[in-house]
């Protein structure tokens, strides 16, 4: 027969167990995350903003401008304009998860970040539906909408000098690509 004693004397042991194996396992069970991908919601971003404001935000957006302001576009300049207007369309969501940064995680708690980084992803939705439209106008004007959400986010949070030292780099040099008929 099983009595209250048994029990709670049963409970303390199953719950020393417990403790021992939580404090015996957590230091492992954090190291095992960064490597196993099955067992969360999402894959933490590897990079950071300062990162991937330089190689994708900035680099996309230049395109998404570049086409607007273009004389013309062809049918593969218009193709072209999508996958860099799709680039900068994920990656809205990238900053507003952040990364690997010093100083990612206390800007994406702040619900500024989150307003701007919204900003971005709704004006860069713009531009694509400009873009399915082949509206060049439409293109120019959430192209511009866009400078603003950019300047606007960098007047609050970007420091004079980034982070990580990652500066912009000039677009193409090696041509542009939109310049391809
Ligand atoms: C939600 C806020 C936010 C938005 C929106 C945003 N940025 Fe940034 N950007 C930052 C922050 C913060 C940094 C500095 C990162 C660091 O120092 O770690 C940065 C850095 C940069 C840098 C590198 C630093 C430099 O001065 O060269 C470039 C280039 C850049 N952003 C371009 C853009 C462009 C283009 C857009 C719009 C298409 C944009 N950013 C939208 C917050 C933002």
């Amino acid at each position: 027969m099983t009595t209250f004693k048994h029990l709670r004397q049963r409970s303390g042991i199953v719950g020393t167990l417990m403790a021992l194996i939580l404090l015996t396992t957590a230091p492992g069970s954090v190291a095992q995350q960064s490597t196993t991908t099955t067992e969360r919601e999402f894959i933490e971003l590897q990079t950071s903003i300062n990162a991937m404001m330089v190689a994708v935000v900035d680099w996309a957006a230049h395109e998404v401008w570049e086409a607007g302001y273009a004389e013309t576009l062809t049918g593969r300049n218009w193709l072209t304009v999508k996958q860099y207007a799709t680039q900068l369309l994920a990656s809205g969501t990238l900053v507003s998860l952040g990364g690997t940064g010093p100083a990612d995680m206390t800007w994406v708690q702040n619900p500024e970040w989150q307003r701007w980084s919204a900003r971005m992803i709704r004006d860069t939705r713009d531009a694509l539906v400009a873009i399915e439209a082949q509206d060049q106008p439409a293109l120019l004007a959430a192209g511009e909408r866009l400078v603003n959400t950019c300047e606007g986010c960098h007047e609050i949070f970007k420091p004079s000098s980034p982070t990580e030292g990652i500066m912009h780099v000039p677009h193409h040099d090696y041509g542009d690509p939109l310049a391809v008929q």
